[in-house]
């Protein structure tokens, strides 16, 4: 199984065309089985914006999954993010806010953790999204790798610079890993940040823990951190005992986006409800 994982396109003020092409050209050259796109896809919300980014997947042309994010819905337009906030995500992407793909090998829920109504930038799930993660993953064949797609992070980067996690990210993560989540692909905090579910859960077991892949931002100038003003995503492979993760950065002298330093983690677990350890 491999993935290719994008996050934060942010097009608008921010966006710069000339690296979403090295991302579709990555994208045809590693022909993955999945290409995810995580969230904040737009910078402000609006139509044209929305149009560049259906230009953008149109030429991908892969099998995809696409989550909100908080720059998803309309921040200043305040009537319209209360009463209307997806209308151009429905008209532009038509894909729902929460929703479930199945390919060969891999069940991915990908959950809206927006809240446009509730909270501006830090995010929420609401009970009702996890019983339907809950129901997504209950039949799925136990060989089937299962990815949470979620644009906001549920542990904080070292430098503190992506802001706080989504409220309840412990007891969350304790869901996930009872529902036998595999991998969570996520962005927000516009650099690469590959941890655990370990940083927040305990386990007398000492299993390794749910890999938490946060993908920098892919084509804005809106990098933070160590990755101001870089450009970054991950190239996620899955087998039977790893997931092993290449974080790629854009070269502005060959116009391409090349590998980093790799990380792997043992697969956590074998089978749903009775979780093994397989490393
Ligand atoms: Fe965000």
């Amino acid at each position: 199984m491999l993935i290719l994982h994008g996050s934060d396109f942010q097009t608008g003020r921010p966006y710069r065309p000339r690296v979403a092409a090295a991302f579709v050209a990555l994208s045809r050259e590693l022909a993955p089985d999945l290409v995810v796109v995580s969230g904040d896809l737009t910078q402000r919300a609006k139509a044209r914006e929305y149009g560049t980014v259906r230009a953008l997947l149109d030429a991908v042309d892969m099998p995809l999954v696409l989550t909100p994010g908080n720059h998803d819905v309309p921040l200043y337009r305040i009537w319209e993010r209360i009463l209307t906030p997806y209308r151009q995500w429905h008209r532009f992407l038509g894909v729902g806010l929460d929703s479930v793909i199945r390919v060969d090998g891999a069940t991915v829920v990908a959950l809206n953790s927006a809240a446009p109504r509730r909270t501006v930038v830090r995010g929420r799930l609401h009970p009702r999204q996890l019983a339907f993660a809950r129901r997504a993953l209950d039949d799925v064949p136990v060989t089937d790798v299962r990815i949470l797609v979620i644009h906001h992070h549920f542990v904080a980067t070292p430098d503190r610079e992506g802001g706080r996690p989504l409220p309840g990210a412990a007891e969350l993560l304790r869901a996930f890993e009872g529902m036998g989540v595999d991998l969570v692909l996520g962005g927000h905090v516009h650099q690469t940040h590959l941890t655990t579910s370990r940083a927040l859960v305990r386990d007398p077991r000492r299993r390794p823990g749910i890999p938490l892949l946060a993908c920098g931002t892919t084509t804005s100038s809106r990098g933070r951190g160590p990755e101001a003003g870089r450009n970054g995503l991950l190239v996620v492979r899955v087998d039977d005992r790893v997931v092993a993760v290449t974080p790629h950065f854009f070269d502005g002298e060959t116009g391409r986006f090349l590998p980093g330093p790799d990380k792997t983690f043992p697969r956590w677990r074998v089978d749903t409800g009775v979780a093994e350890d397989v490393s």
